[in-house]
């Protein structure tokens, strides 16, 4: 195979698609433009226009090579978290100083400080400790949604959005009666594109929606951190806040702020890594065979179905300097968005990769990300997929769409809204 160019685009190659609206990931992944992007245009521009009443934006460089992905996410000091934030849409100059003080928007040296603070609150041996309780709580959510009249389910609601919020409340220490609180945080926070999940927009003085991440807007919830906080320090536990309370080297705002940053990245990915997966085993019945008749190892197959279906899609960075990226130049403040799902089905790195092969190793996707900021939950999201999984293959015989599933208006979120299947396949 010739290896596509890197230099600035053909005359003939084919136009630039749009891969930024959010309208369209509601239908699918958008998998045609992806391949034209890698194929032609590596690192291209893409216009920001105003779209269900957020304000346009000036626009920015996507990158769909798992190449040029891992080059991004790796040097830092080029192409920077701290400097316009991780998310496509700018925030308010005004809220940059607030949204800096959480570690995913940080750069090396000070990222690593805050960095090697919160993964003591995370050792394996404590996410361990929550794998019978995730697996006696799949077990359940399976049981009442096959029990339940009628011969199909929704495994979203029945599930797997309970199944992903529940498990991160025991690992933080959430106690059960403010559970509906984090739902309701991580639905406006994440949700925000898309008017079934986040609901009417709060609107400012002007008319325009108020970021959902600006301080204002999360004031509530780092006022319940400081509350959970205090609490755990008189009722120790063995959990992510009390380590986090405990720690004599984290100051107030910090341990909030990471409240904050847990919340919408322990739910959300998980939320939607779990139906995603179960829609890529309803999609390919054999492989579902081979993975209940123990025939895939499943932590390979809980990687694969990972990297065909990233929950997150996109993260961004801004360059620190002038650079040039699969031959196009970079200037200094451009914005760059890495396209986790893009990377994942480049033909340059995975084999046949729109086949879901629940044996594929190596497996380098990059769901994961890459680089200093490289997730810090991937163990605890792993052995809560793995578990979700293995329980599914106990409670299903086989698993067969009922419907059409719905998915999230989002470029950000790989959700998935409703999985319909039928409990009695025939
Ligand atoms: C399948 C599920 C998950 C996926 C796909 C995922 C994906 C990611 C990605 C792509 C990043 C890198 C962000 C960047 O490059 O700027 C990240 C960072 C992070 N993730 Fe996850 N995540 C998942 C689950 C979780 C869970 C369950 C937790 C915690 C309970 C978590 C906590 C974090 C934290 C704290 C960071 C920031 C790390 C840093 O800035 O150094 N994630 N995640």
């Amino acid at each position: 195979m010739t290896e596509p160019s890197s230099a600035p685009p053909a005359q003939d190659a084919p136009a630039v698609p749009d891969v930024f609206d959010p309208r369209q990931y509601a239908r699918g992944i958008p998998h045609d433009s992806y391949r034209t992007l890698r194929d032609h245009h590596p690192v291209a521009r893409q216009e920001e226009p105003e779209v269900l009443g957020w304000p346009a934006g000036p626009g920015f460089w996507a990158v769909t090579r798992h190449a040029d992905e891992v080059r991004v996410l790796k040097d830092a000091a080029t192409y920077s978290s701290c400097l316009g934030a991780t998310q496509i849409r700018d925030p308010d100059p005004a809220d940059l100083p607030f949204i800096r003080s959480m570690m995913l928007n940080q750069d090396p040296p000070d990222h690593g400080r805050l960095r090697r603070l919160v993964s003591r609150a995370f050792t394996p041996r404590r996410v361990d400790r929550f794998a019978a309780l995730a697996r006696e709580r799949a077990r359940a959510l399976l049981t009442a949604a096959v029990a339940a009249p009628g011969p199909t389910t929704d495994l979203v609601p029945a599930v797997t959005d309970d199944y992903a919020l529940l498990n991160l409340a025991d690992l933080l220490g959430v106690p059960d009666s403010d559970r509906g609180l984090l739902l309701h945080w991580t639905r406006r926070v994440i949700g925000y594109q898309d008017p079934d999940e986040a609901g009417e927009p709060v609107l400012d003085a002007d008319g325009r929606p108020v970021n959902p991440r600006s301080p204002a807007m999360l004031r509530d919830m780092f006022a319940y951190a400081r509350s959970l906080a205090a609490h755990k320090r008189t009722h120790p536990a063995d959990d992510v806040m009390t380590a986090l309370a405990t720690d004599p080297d984290l100051t107030p705002a910090e341990l909030e702020m990471f409240f904050f940053l847990l919340t919408v990245a322990g739910n959300d990915t998980v939320r939607g890594a779990a139906p995603g997966g179960l829609l890529e085993l309803a999609r390919a019945p054999e492989a579902y065979r081979l993975l209940r008749a123990g025939k895939a190892d499943m932590p390979t197959a809980v990687d694969e179905l990972l990297r065909r279906h990233p929950p997150v899609l996109t993260f961004r960075r801004t360059a620190a300097r002038d650079t040039t990226l699969a031959g196009r130049r970079i200037r200094a403040g451009d914005k760059v968005v890495v396209f986790h799902a893009s990377a994942n089905h480049d033909e340059r790195v995975f084999t046949d990769p729109h086949r879901l092969d629940l044996t594929r190793s190596p497996n380098p996707h990059v769901s994961f990300g890459d680089g200093p900021h490289v997730c810090l939950g991937a163990h605890f999201a792993r052995l809560q997929l793995r578990v979700l999984y293995e329980e599914t293959c106990r409670a299903l015989p086989a698993l067969e769409l009922a419907g059409p599933p719905r998915r999230l208006v989002s470029n950000f979120i790989n959700g998935v809204k409703a999985l319909p299947v039928a409990k009695a396949p025939g």
